[in-house]
């Protein structure tokens, strides 16, 4: 794929002609009339100073508004570094991070990723922080971390995934006590029938590490939801359509009974260094119809700066 600058990117979208990928471009700014609900979901930004991230995102919420999405959805790790890093030290990430929020233009629901705790562990031998969810909440405009909304006859669920459990791994994917009892209580209160989009930045389901490693491989649990049959128990009455999750950086859609599970890619790729596993950077595209979905994984045309 041909390399373009930022502003040959923004020239070739207002004119919807130039590459193959920027005709696919133009084939998603339209929404079909028989579309329920078209949402993007982007995951694992990583924003940084370094590696032409300030840009890329920049590209990134372009390309998203191109695809003209009712709502947004995000799945997580929206700055880099922040789990072993002061909360100082995380502004330049932040800003840059918002500079991609404040440029996409649909209504935006986050869920947190483990880059997002901030000062958790930090190295530099500042004072842990005693909320590392905090700056999360105070940039996004959040009062708690999970949360759920109704739109267009659908439920949405944006859960926490991140349990801090400290040691070399950090942190593992799992919902506290709380969450789950608030969980219960949130889908004693949905018909069996209504559709439910839940979006965790732990992946529920994946078949990652059976192809990569081997199919006896298990995940090791800072990569997926410990307590994921658990979770999956719940939704039993219910009609859990999609689960939306990140983390894994890679893009991958498993179908398990009536559910659709897809992991996000990354719109950093392998954090800023090009594609990884096959994943470009980029983002999908769902468009809802009833208990239909389709998806598909948008490039957005950065290529790494090597
Ligand atoms: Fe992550």
């Amino acid at each position: 794929m041909p390399r373009y600058s930022r502003r040959q990117w923004l020239q070739c979208n207002a004119a919807l002609i130039a590459s193959s990928y920027l005709v696919g471009c133009a084939e998603l700014t339209a929404k079909p009339k028989n579309i329920g609900l078209r949402l993007v979901f982007y995951t694992d930004v990583h924003a940084m100073s370094q590696r032409g991230a300030a840009d890329a995102v920049l590209m990134a919420a372009e390309s998203i508004n191109h695809t003209r999405p009712d709502l947004i959805i995000g799945g997580g790790d929206y700055i880099d570094g922040g789990f072993s890093r002061s909360s100082q030290s995380m502004n330049p990430h932040w800003d840059i991070y918002m500079s991609m929020h404040r440029a996409m233009h649909a209504p935006i629901y986050p869920a947190i990723g483990n880059h997002d705790l901030v000062g958790v562990q930090p190295q530099d031998g500042s004072v842990p922080n005693r909320d590392p969810r905090e700056d999360y909440r105070q940039r996004l405009g959040l009062s708690r971390t999970w949360y759920s909304f109704d739109q267009s006859g659908y439920h949405f669920i944006v859960l926490d995934s991140m349990n801090i459990i400290g040691g070399d791994d950090g942190y593992e994917g799992r919902l506290n006590s709380e969450q789950l009892t608030w969980l219960k209580d949130d889908l004693s209160h949905i018909a069996s029938t209504t559709p439910i989009v839940v979006t965790l930045h732990m992946p529920l389901l994946t078949n990652l590490f059976a192809a990569t490693e081997g199919i006896l491989s298990g995940a090791p649990a800072n990569r997926v939801m410990v307590d994921n049959v658990t979770i999956l128990d719940l939704f039993a009455q219910h009609n859990l359509l999609l689960v939306l999750q990140g983390h894994l950086h890679v893009a991958e859609v498993i179908r398990w009974r009536n559910t659709t599970f897809i992991t996000g890619g990354a719109i950093c790729g392998n954090w800023w260094r090009g594609q990884r596993m096959g994943t470009e950077e980029g983002f999908y595209v769902i468009d809802l119809n009833g208990n239909q979905v389709d998806w598909q994984y948008v490039d957005y045309g950065w290529n790494a700066i090597t």
